[in-house]
């Protein structure tokens, strides 16, 4: 999917309001599926459980149906990554055991807008490093949301998360991006995890991002597996992923996927 070049739209008031609203439907439900991610659960069951919160709540997957060229339309309302898998893993009756990294990517439409969020959550008794890893990924993107803001350049946002993550020896996967957002899941513009500062279009008010990194404890290189949607590390190392769709304010940058609206 092409979105280089192409005008990063500033949302209107009414708009912003509607992306509140679909941001706050992925907020809730994630925190539900999060207390769900237990030992013995199958990522089926979530996926269940997110299909159902979405009837109940009158709106619609922004992931079921998705069929970027090339690829088989995404079969799922949630993406659910094992271990080391990065993203867009496909739920299945895979049971969660003891110490995996599970990764919940999700997304609803509602008003005609979208909100996406993703979570990494560790299962009972994880080991140092990959708690680390949790931490430096969802760190990486509070430094992303610290220097977001009016004037800011894009790629300000790739270079702050980078620097964090390999500071502390992990990778940047490359291979997917973060993304625009709104009416579409996927707007203008891509928003690289890597990079160098000062480059780009600047922040405007109104705009809105779907920042997400991902980060591997090992090498960067990607896998992609036989369902052609899960992408894994190639070495099998261990990776996380977090995700806010996080809106420019005048002042700086409000997270639009949180409960709290800060983290
Ligand atoms: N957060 C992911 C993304 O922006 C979610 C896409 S999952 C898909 O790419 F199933 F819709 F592809
Ligand atoms: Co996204």
């Amino acid at each position: 999917m092409r979105l280089g070049g192409e005008r990063i739209r500033v949302k209107t008031r009414g708009e912003i309001e509607a992306m509140r609203a679909a941001s706050r439907h992925v907020a809730e439900i994630l925190q539900e599926l999060c207390e769900r991610v237990v030992p013995g659960a199958t990522t089926a069951d979530l996926d269940d459980y997110a299909a159902r919160a979405i009837e109940a709540r009158g709106v619609t997957s922004s992931f079921k149906g998705y069929d970027p060229e090339g690829l088989p339309s995404y079969p799922a309302v949630l993406c659910v990554s094992v271990n080391d898998e990065i993203v867009h893993g496909i739920p299945s009756s895979r049971e969660i055991g003891d110490g995996d990294l599970v990764s919940l990517d999700f997304g609803v439409e509602s008003g005609g807008f979208h909100g996406d969020s993703a979570v990494t959550i560790p299962v009972g008794e994880v080991d140092a490093e990959c708690v680390r890893l949790l931490q430096i990924c969802q760190e990486s993107l509070h430094g992303a949301m610290e220097v977001m803001g009016p004037g800011v350049r894009l790629s300000d946002i790739g270079h702050a998360v980078q620097s964090r993550v390999e500071e502390e020896g992990f990778s940047v996967v490359r291979d997917f991006a973060g993304h625009g957002i709104g009416r579409a899941l996927h707007e203008p513009p891509w928003i690289p995890n890597f990079g160098r500062p000062g480059r780009g279009p600047r922040m405007l008010p109104g705009m809105v991002f779907a920042v997400e990194p991902m980060v591997t404890a090992g090498s960067p290189e990607v896998t992609i597996r036989e369902d052609e949607w899960t992408a894994a590390t190639a070495d099998g190392s261990m990776a996380a992923h977090f995700e806010h769709t996080i809106l420019i304010t005048e002042h700086g940058c409000e997270t639009l996927t949180s409960i709290s609206g800060v983290h």
